[in-house]
């Protein structure tokens, strides 16, 4: 088994949602806080995607930015191989793909100059020669043509523009991608396409993903491993295989039990039944509890520990 790229330990993120403070003090009210992400622990080794899967609102994307030191955590740490926890790697190591590839390419500049950006800003290949030659290879390498370098983004379709935004994430040789709904955006047919190429991008240059979806079956296409995130805390986390033919966690599979057809891409999971609680105001104990078929005394009271896997009162007492 090979060594882990990143390991979070208890990371945890408060938000301050508090009305503004005069309206506060005219209702009598005090300070709100939601839980957005809460203690949450796993790591992940070099060369495999680790998902994290979970409905809208479980806290995925939060995790996500602290990984990536976009947002500081409220309790515990992010920690990359041979660092201490907290320190950052050097820059540009860590990469991040969003679902919104538009936002994240300058509408103004030209493909080959929002390329070159990355490699500028660390000092990557000094030479604009050099540059603009690993630019064209960049764009061949997302399978798109050194022509296209002097295009503007909107000149490109969808899933070409997210295709762009990876050939701008590698330019700066990271050896970790952080991808946060990377082809939600995209029609059926192209989402496939990006996850294709990201799977061959990994296997060429030896990536680490850390690969977050609401839909289980592009994470089933995806993923080595996968974390289930249920209102900011993993409840089980299994290879892929194992989740999907026997998944633990009753939330779990009520997820799994939602999607008619597994295979399929494109299609969304239908909503699980039962309304997700507010991350303000959580359930005590088990925060699935009101939702649970196995539901038991305890799970209202304690909240349950990480064992083998999963996180169940139920699972644990059967053991
Ligand atoms: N900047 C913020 N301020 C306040 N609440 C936030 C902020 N960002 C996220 N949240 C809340 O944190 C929870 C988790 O959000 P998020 O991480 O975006 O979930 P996901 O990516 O799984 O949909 C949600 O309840 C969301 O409303
Ligand atoms: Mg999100």
């Amino acid at each position: 088994m090979s060594a882990p790229v990143v390991q979070i330990a208890n990371l945890s993120r408060v938000f301050d949602v508090s009305k503004p403070w005069l309206e506060r003090v005219i209702a009598r009210e005090g300070r709100l806080k939601l839980n957005a992400v809460d203690g949450v622990s796993f790591e992940i080794r070099k060369g495999e995607t680790f998902a994290l899967v979970g409905e809208s609102g479980s806290g995925k994307s939060t995790v996500a930015k602290m990984v990536v030191g976009l947002l500081g955590p409220s309790g515990g740490h992010v920690q990359f191989n041979g660092l201490q926890p907290g320190e950052k790697p050097r820059p540009g190591a860590i990469q991040m793909i969003f679902q919104d590839p538009y936002a994240s390419l300058n509408p103004r500049w030209r493909v080959r100059d929002i390329i070159a950006e990355p490699m500028e800003a660390i000092g990557l290949r000094r030479d604009a020669a050099l540059r603009a030659k690993r630019v064209d290879e960049l764009l061949t390498l997302v399978g798109l043509s050194p022509r296209d370098g002097d295009k503007y983004p909107h000149q490109f379709s969808g899933g070409q523009r997210q295709r762009i935004a990876i050939a701008r994430a590698l330019s700066s040789e990271p050896s970790f991608i952080v991808c946060d709904e990377p082809t939600s955006a995209l029609d059926v047919s192209v989402q496939a396409q990006i996850l294709n190429l990201m799977r061959e991008l990994q296997e060429r240059l030896g990536l680490t993903y850390l690969f977050i979806s609401h839909n289980l079956a592009v994470v089933r296409h995806m993923a080595h491993r996968i974390g289930v995130m249920y209102l900011g805390r993993l409840v089980e986390i299994q290879d892929s295989d194992a989740l999907f033919d026997n998944p633990q966690h009753p939330y779990t599979r009520l997820l799994i039990d939602a999607v008619p057809n597994l295979s399929e891409i494109g299609r969304d999971r239908v909503p699980v039944q039962g309304e997700v609680p507010s991350p303000i105001n959580p359930p005590s104990g088990c925060t699935f509890h009101p939702r649970c078929p196995l539901v038991m005394d305890i799970c209202k009271r304690e909240r349950p520990a990480f064992i083998d896997g999963v996180a169940c009162h139920a699972l644990s007492r059967k053991g």
